[in-house]
């Protein structure tokens, strides 16, 4: 069904209150899941509130943490998180790193022992919005196979870049190191639909068609997605002292205990290079560029990044979000979760 932007996110924010968050992170956490549901990355917005909440619920989520920030360097500095609310410390870091990058032109800043913090693109586009450029990765649960391998070792790791420039225009990347999201094999499962072969491979490391096979996802280009994942897992896992690779926590492993992930923010200020107004104009310049670009058949128009999902949230912000019944049915009950995702082997599902 259709629903404003308003009233989903206080139907999450109410949910999430209920399962135990305090008002500011309960705040923080509705903001960015309609923040995805508004961009077409629904993936990521209100499909994930009822195991956020049986997670907060079961005390996996710390609702009373001791976030501190420790500035370990002029240009650095890394944040404890005390397993609570990856929404709240991914912001905080952010905004660290926002000062940090002010003062002294650029800025790293660490986040560990962290919750799921979501769609990650958010957090760079609070820098763009400052005039700076925000990069942002974090590592997820193992679920990717390395290049030529036959069992998962990395995460979806995702990264994201948002850069300023002169007339505001919406650039921002943002994209999982897989070639698809779990929850799209999920869905073809659930429909009976075989999947694209490249999109996964079975036990023994075969590429499958058939959704029930998957033992595992596949990095986006071979060996070139697998490094990309590495480097996440290096900048955001082995940093930070947070556990690596395979042994990074499962997202429905034990629901009361934290999950320990780790997140890397990267802030450049382009008055320290280029100039603030000059990098500011050459972006408009190039995003221009590209969409002047003559469309190859069976395209309408060539997109920079972040275009498209910002055209969404325009119409979203008009029409509404079309968010499936059952989710909203759920978001509108007593009840803060059904008891669903402890314990849950996400590719016996
Ligand atoms: P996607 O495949 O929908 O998009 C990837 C990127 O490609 C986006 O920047 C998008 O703007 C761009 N793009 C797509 N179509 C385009 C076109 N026609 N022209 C130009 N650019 C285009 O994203 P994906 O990989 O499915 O990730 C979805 C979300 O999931 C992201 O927000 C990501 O941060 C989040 N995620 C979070 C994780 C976590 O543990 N916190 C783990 C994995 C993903």
């Amino acid at each position: 069904m259709k629903i404003s932007r308003d009233e989903l996110k206080d139907l999450m924010k109410n949910k999430l209150l209920s399962a135990g968050l305090k008002e500011s992170d309960a705040e923080i956490a509705s903001q960015i899941l309609v923040y995805s549901d508004s961009r077409g990355w629904h993936s990521h917005g209100a499909v994930r509130v009822e195991y956020y909440s049986e997670r907060i619920f079961k005390g996996g989520i710390n609702t009373n943490p001791n976030i501190e920030f420790t500035q370990t360097g002029p240009c650095s500095g890394m944040v404890e998180g005390e397993n609570g609310l990856g929404f709240t410390i991914a912001k905080f870091g952010m905004e660290k790193a926002i000062d940090l990058a002010k003062e002294n032109g650029v800025a790293i800043v660490g986040m560990k022992h962290m919750s799921h913090s979501g769609s990650i693109g958010y957090y760079t586009e609070m820098a763009r919005d400052q005039g700076l450029i925000g990069i942002s990765m974090c590592q997820s649960d193992p679920m990717a196979v390395p290049y030529g391998g036959s069992q998962p070792y990395y995460g979806t790791n995702p990264i994201a870049i948002s850069a300023p420039s002169k007339y505001g225009e919406s650039m921002m990347f943002d994209m999982a190191t897989t070639v698809q999201a779990w929850g799209k094999v999920l869905d073809k499962k659930s429909k009976g639909q075989s999947i694209p072969s490249d999109w996964a491979v079975d036990e023994e490391g075969r590429p499958t068609t058939d959704p029930h096979q998957v033992n595992a996802l596949v990095p986006i280009a071979g060996p070139k997605g697998y490094g990309l994942m590495m480097m996440v897992d290096i900048l955001s896992g082995l940093l930070l002292g947070v556990p690596f690779g395979a042994g990074v926590s499962s997202m429905y492993q034990d629901l009361s205990k934290g999950r320990d992930l780790g997140q890397l923010h990267i802030v450049i200020d382009p008055e320290r290079f280029v100039g603030a107004e000059k990098f500011k104009e050459d972006m408009s310049t190039s995003l221009r560029e590209l969409n002047e670009i003559a469309p190859a058949p069976g395209f309408d128009q060539v997109y920079y990044p972040g275009q498209r999902g910002k055209l969404r949230e325009e119409k979203s912000n008009k029409e509404g979000i079309e968010i499936p019944d059952e989710i909203i049915e759920y978001l509108k009950s007593d009840k803060i979760h059904f008891d669903r995702y402890d314990g849950k082997n996400r590719f016996a599902e």
